[in-house]
């Protein structure tokens, strides 16, 4: 051979030999706030060691479950300081915000690192995406990720009071969410059309308040009904397990009781609690309905105090949700009992008499330990139609410390709020109502909701905890019909709770959701429509 072919060739091989794998980012949603990549992967063998320690034996079994899920063999070894996979938690790791973490992939395995178990668990959650099978090994790229939540409120509400689920799909949920980073499941029990928490000092709460004769399909005000019955609740012991599974995915379950409107299913239970005193049926149709809480009543406000209790007993959540929305105020006007009420405590509106009452209840929660939110009525600002100036007319003030979870009105009563001192959960309904079609909110504009208000100082930016999104339950009788709604939709709501403002981008969103497309097809999930990227307009 020629001198210079042998000169070429030799060198040839020697770059092809140099050149390192081209990198291969990583596809993650929620986006994390830094990846910095580096040369080469990590393969991991047939059998793959989780080194943790003690504290942490619950977040290494749940790597363990995933991972074999994956094809790999685990083995945990608990105390071990080396391992393929390593969970570390240190107190002197400072992240940038609460239940970020540090996750290393270098030439030995890989490291999370964090300064609490919920940031290891989160740091978790990054790995199960990294990793990728090529040819049948699994491999991770080497990088650093450093990560951390924008907010520390990233919720998920389930109405179950119009369509029962039951324990298999929450917990489906749960997992889905745990996955995305969402770390609050909002869960909304108690509805006019059911009652869905076993009481054990009321039992026709669930005995009747659970049960209803037929079910308004279609649409609202339809006057369609499928003339089927429909039931179901959860016992304490039942809720105690969701509960349990939540917190091994530090996920917070708030539970929500619905005062002193959305009452009908506990009426039609205790007609006493209710301001007419009638009987009444648990409703079959949808909307929102006139039975409302006597809130006036001695013995109503026992049954809310031994209600809360044993909800309190069941929920260890520091945050306890009271409803609050749509109150139809025309039972309260008609009654002398309640006016004389008014008058008697200077209460000049309903709105006031709302508020007062809401008051007491955040007083009664205060006292057991609890912080209270509730949906943004409750300020007794006027969003809802059906109520007028002179209902809504406000001397009253909502106690301090309330957390305002803001669903409807104009915006800018959040920015007010926020200015007034109370912590807000931004849960918008044009941007964040799952119930809402997939024309009405497309994936598109659920990844362009804007956690922090427009209009709002950054002074009071930590107002804002995080935002919801909630899956209002009147029209999905099936799983499948609520998955249609879901999914992919959450996805873009995890993504504005877990990744700053500044970073979100929804070309790279859309890159990193095959991800979950495949998931939900592999768990036979039928989702909701995606869109194809929305281009930017070239000038
Ligand atoms: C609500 O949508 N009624 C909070």
């Amino acid at each position: 051979m020629h001198l210079k072919t042998i000169a070429l060739t030799l060198f040839t091989c020697l770059f092809i030999s140099c050149t390192p794998e081209p990198i291969v980012e990583y596809q993650l949603i929620p986006a994390p706030q830094n990846v910095a990549y580096t040369n080469g992967v990590y393969s991991f063998d047939k059998e793959t060691t989780i080194a943790f320690a003690p504290a942490l034996e619950s977040e290494a079994k749940l790597l363990s479950t995933y991972l074999t899920q994956l094809g790999c063999e685990v083995s945990l070894a608990p105390n071990a300081k080396k391992g393929d996979v390593v969970l570390r938690e240190a107190a002197d790791f400072k992240p940038e915000r609460p239940n970020g973490y540090k996750l290393t992939t270098h030439a030995d395995g890989v490291e999370i690192v964090s300064n609490s178990a919920n940031g290891v668990f989160n740091g978790i959650q990054t790995l199960r995406q990294a990793i990728r099978s090529v040819e049948n090994e699994l491999q991770i790229q080497h990088a650093v990720v450093t990560d951390y939540p924008a907010f520390a409120w990233r919720s998920f509400m389930l109405d179950e009071g119009r369509h029962f689920k039951g324990m298999a799909v929450v917990k489906d949920l749960l997992d889905e969410m745990a996955l995305l980073k969402m770390n609050v499941f909002q869960w909304h029990l108690t509805e006019d059309q059911g009652w869905r928490i076993e009481i054990k000092k009321y039992p026709k709460l669930t005995s009747v308040g659970s049960y209803r004769d037929s079910t308004e399909i279609n649409h609202f005000h339809s006057k369609v009904f499928d003339g089927k019955p429909h039931s179901g609740f959860y016992t304490q012991e039942q809720i105690k397990e969701i509960v349990a599974y939540a917190a091994a995915r530090h996920i917070l379950v708030v539970p929500e009781i619905e005062l002193p409107g959305h009452a009908s299913a506990a009426i039609a239970a205790y007609p006493w609690l209710g301001v007419t005193g009638k009987q009444i049926k648990v409703p079959c149709y949808f909307g929102v309905q006139y039975d409302v809480f006597d809130v006036t009543k001695p013995e109503v406000l026992t049954f809310f105090n031994d209600v809360i209790d044993e909800v309190i007993s069941l929920f260890p959540s520091p945050v306890i949700h009271i409803g609050g929305d749509e109150v139809r105020y025309n039972q309260w006007s008609a009654s002398s009992k309640v006016k004389a009420y008014m008058k008697k405590n200077g209460l000049k509106s309903p709105a006031e008499l709302q508020v007062f009452f809401t008051n007491n209840i955040s007083n009664l929660l205060a006292s057991k330990g609890k912080r209270m939110i509730g949906w943004n009525e409750i300020t007794g600002d006027k969003i809802n139609h059906f109520q007028s100036d002179e209902d809504t007319k406000l001397s009253q003030k909502l106690a301090d410390g309330t957390i305002v979870q803001f669903w409807k009105g104009d915006p800018k009563l959040m920015v007010t709020t926020a200015e007034k001192g109370y912590d807000i959960v931004n849960s918008f309904h044009e941007y964040t109502y799952l119930d809402y079609s997939d024309e009405s909110i497309p994936l598109s504009k659920a990844y362009a909701f804007s956690v922090i208000p427009e209009g709002l100082s950054k002074k009071h930016e930590a107002k804002i905890l995080g935002l919801g999104c909630q899956m209002w339950g009147e029209f999905i009788p099936t799983t499948e019909s609520m998955n249609l709604k879901v999914y992919p939709r959450i996805a873009a709501y995890a993504e504005n709770g877990w990744t700053l403002p500044s970073l979100k981008n929804y070309d790279r969103f859309m890159q990193a959701l095959p991800f979950f497309l495949n998931r939900w097809e592999a768990a036979g999930k039928k989702i909701g429509a995606i869109e194809s990227p929305v281009k930017e307009e070239k000038k």
